[in-house]
């Protein structure tokens, strides 16, 4: 059997887990939004339309800071049309989802519903069609108490009291060339740059968020941070990293490593960051935002040609509806962990996205809500991942991947919350065949008593729950963990992913 061995000391850390690496991402596409966390005929909805058992099964997941309302819907968004009489809102094209937007809800309405689960907005401001004055704009509607026109616009639109937003980001993907209004490093670091001037010249304490790259396969990837950054770092607070990850041609073994491309992905922007620090001889330190994360079959949806028809723009239409395996679940898993393991510098995450579209929660239309397999990492990191990271002393078997060379079998992270006298160690195995035994040396924690270990995996890695089956897979107690002497054993079955808590 394959073996894995960690060493926990809880004073190598690697620094506090910020709750805002557990935030998601609705975007107004397909049925994030309508017919997803808004359905006014469905029988559990509320006074104002909204789903009680999604926002129930939002508040189990755990969600800290939620970004909105795009995305590339963001790019061509005008704002106001979301506020006010919602008889008086116009229906608008949706370029970026070819999609027809009805704005029956808005940021008024998005705000009540995030009071409902609890979550903190994190909102993106158009910088595809618009820029400094619609930013300035929402702000003042947004956050300014009274007394001016759009602060009283608020005001008679229902809500009395300023929100309170303190993360902003400076549009979305504006790297990519199918983002509206995308264009170079420097056209978009400039227009970021007067954007967030004028934003703070209202409000100093906001916290910026410049765009990074798309992703790392970005062409313009690492010169784009750079010229960015070159035009923003003294205005900004963070910069953003999105990745989406899949299994391509049936290569399994290279999709469940995906990690270590997040872990590189981070590595560089954070070197890259660091080198804008040293030249400009500032003592600001600039952290990321992964404010797009996920597993997401987009080869699959690349060749919808519905998507191009000029003359249909549906609305709310069953867009990127992934259906997540365990396998899935597993490189998710990971994916959290190599958040997590660089928490001193990625310090806000947002899963994208949160319901229906490559999400975590499914419903369906006066039907039920139910819960993907990728649902289960996430929750129980949010749960458990408290207190600091620990730097992990590990050593793992290894196999080979066609993607990304020798890779090991195990990957794992551990937190540490010395106040609760808690430890978590979150852990994965990549082998498609076997178990791998993991040993743990807790010698140096205090906490060493196991108080649980629950699993993901399944004798089927493609299981999935569905509409006709929706709890076809879950959790299962891993009852193999035992302690002697300071050193945990556990093990893990094939393509899995585990959490193992400590008092
Ligand atoms: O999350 C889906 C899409 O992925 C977002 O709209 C965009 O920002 C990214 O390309």
């Amino acid at each position: 059997m394959p073996k894995a061995h960690l060493v926990l000391d809880p004073h190598a850390t690697v620094g506090p887990v910020n709750r805002r690496l557990f935030g998601s991402f609705v975007e107004h596409l397909g049925r994030c939004v309508y017919d997803g966390i808004y359905e006014p005929g469905h029988p559990t909805a509320d006074a104002n339309g909204f789903r009680e058992d999604v926002v129930d099964l939002v508040k189990e997941l755990g969600v800290s800071t939620i970004r909105y309302p795009g995305g590339n819907f963001v790019s061509g968004y005008r704002w106001e049309d979301g506020v006010g009489p919602r008889s008086e809102r116009p229906r608008r094209l949706d370029l970026a989802w070819h999609s027809t937007e009805s704005n029956q809800v808005g940021l008024d309405e998005f705000a009540i519903w995030l009071d409902n689960v609890g979550s903190e907005l994190m909102y993106a401001v158009n910088m595809g069609t618009r820029g400094v004055q619609d930013a300035l704009d929402v702000l003042e509607y947004a956050t300014i108490p009274s007394g001016t026109k759009l602060s009283d616009a608020r005001i008679a639109n229902g809500r009395k009291e300023p929100y309170k937003i303190d993360m902003w980001c400076l549009g979305n993907e504006m790297d990519g060339p199918w983002q509206l209004g995308h264009g170079t490093a420097e056209e978009y670091g400039r227009l970021a740059s007067k954007t967030a001037k004028g934003m703070r010249q209202v409000d100093a304490s906001l916290e910026l968020v410049v765009c990074g790259s798309s992703g790392s396969a970005m062409p313009t990837f690492g010169e784009w941070e750079r010229t960015v950054l070159q035009h923003t770092y003294d205005d900004v607070d963070f910069i953003s990293c999105h990745a989406y990850y899949e299994e391509k041609d049936g290569d399994l073994d290279s999709f469940l490593a995906s990690a270590v491309n997040m872990d590189h992905f981070i590595e560089t922007v954070v070197a890259i960051a660091d080198e804008v620090k040293e030249e400009r001889g500032s003592d600001k330190t600039i952290n990321i935002s992964f404010d797009e994360w996920n597993v997401w079959y987009m080869l699959r949806h690349i060749s919808n040609d519905k998507l191009r028809d000029p003359h249909d723009w549906p609305e709310a239409p069953r867009l990127l509806e992934d259906v997540y395996s365990v396998a899935d679940g597993v490189v998710f898993g990971s994916l959290l962990i190599s958040l997590i393991r660089h928490a001193d510098r990625v310090t806000s995450a947002s899963l994208a996205q949160l319901v229906n579209v490559i999400a975590p929660i499914m419903t369906e239309p006066n039907g039920p809500a139910w819960r993907q397999t990728t649902f289960f990492p996430f929750a129980e990191t949010s749960r458990l991942a408290k207190g600091d990271a620990l730097t992990l002393n590990l050593s793992s078997d290894t196999y080979e991947t066609a993607e990304f060379g020798t890779v090991n079998l195990v990957d794992a992270v551990a937190t540490h919350d010395a106040q609760e006298g808690e430890s978590a160690v979150f852990l994965v195995n990549r082998s498609r065949e076997e178990s791998t035994v993991v040993t743990i040396d807790t010698s140096a924690l205090t906490t060493h008593r196991v108080t649980g270990a629950r699993t993901l995996s399944d004798p089927e890695v493609y299981a999935a729950n569905t509409l006709a089956n929706p709890d076809r897979v879950g959790l299962v107690a891993n009852e193999s963990a035992t302690e002697a002497d300071g050193v945990v054993t556990i093990t893990l079955p094939p393509v899995s992913w585990t959490v193992l808590t400590l008092a």
